[in-house]
């Protein structure tokens, strides 16, 4: 285990990415994404032809998806098979799909050691952090991946402010209209992930931070001051 591991969960337009990327920036550490695994994933499958209603050909798609998974927080790539995917996981189609692929139980099995590997910072494209640490960020950091890191926080956030946030990221706007757009998308993928993990309510240990009323630099300040106590 690296010196320092942090570990946050959160439910989508929670803020977990952006302050995740702040403060693995702030202490020199590594970052992974796990949901961009998941995103990986699913392009994946779209690009090679598999029924995402197969899940044994998912799994078998997965198992054999040479993904890189770049952990440097100010511009953490992604890459399959060599092909940069960074901008194609963010669109709708693998959005909309993600969820198929994350809630095939053998499909997260098979990422839980990528991603276990990657926190221990083996088989990472080079030592990133130099053994310093890493922020992981996704919906079962805290429970199963990394139940033993050193700082485990869940970020949570009213409905209404996710909400906004996600509005204005996709529809570079949190009016009326482009929130409504946002509810149903938002909402729908929260209650199918929360299926198989469990980021609405902390974990034992678990820390709690609700940014609805905090400002970035609050939430970022909290996670390290979190860090701070640990050392
Ligand atoms: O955080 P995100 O929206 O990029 O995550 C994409 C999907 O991956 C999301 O629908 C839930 C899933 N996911 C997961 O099941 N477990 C994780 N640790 C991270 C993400």
């Amino acid at each position: 285990m690296p010196e320092l591991v942090i570990a946050i969960d959160g439910p989508s337009g929670s803020g977990k990415s952006t302050v995740s990327k702040r403060v693995a920036s702030a202490l020199g550490l590594a970052y992974l994404d796990t949901g961009a695994i998941y995103r990986a994933a699913t392009w994946w499958c779209l690009d090679q032809g598999v029924d995402l209603e197969d899940p044994a050909a998912v799994l078998a798609a997965v198992r054999a998806m040479p993904l890189e998974m770049g952990v440097d927080p100010a511009a953490p790539g992604v890459r399959v098979g060599g092909t940069d995917v960074a901008a194609a996981i963010r669109t709708e189609a693998v959005t909309g799909s993600v969820s198929k692929v994350s809630s095939n139980l053998d499909v997260r099995a098979e990422l839980r050691e990528r991603q276990q590997r990657a926190i221990a910072d083996e088989g990472l494209p080079e030592a990133f952090s130099a053994g310093r640490g890493i922020v992981a960020e996704g919906r079962d950091i805290t429970t199963v991946i990394a139940p033993d890191a050193h700082v485990r926080v869940l970020l949570t956030a009213s409905e209404e402010a996710r909400l906004a946030r996600r509005a204005a990221e996709v529809h570079g706007t949190a009016d009326a209209a482009a929130v409504e757009a946002t509810r149903q998308f938002v909402v729908q993928r929260d209650k199918v992930d929360s299926a198989v993990t469990s980021f609405l309510e902390a974990a034992d240990g678990v820390v709690t931070i609700d940014s609805s009323e905090l400002t970035l630099e609050q939430v970022v300040q909290a996670v390290l001051d979190l860090a701070e106590r640990r050392r």
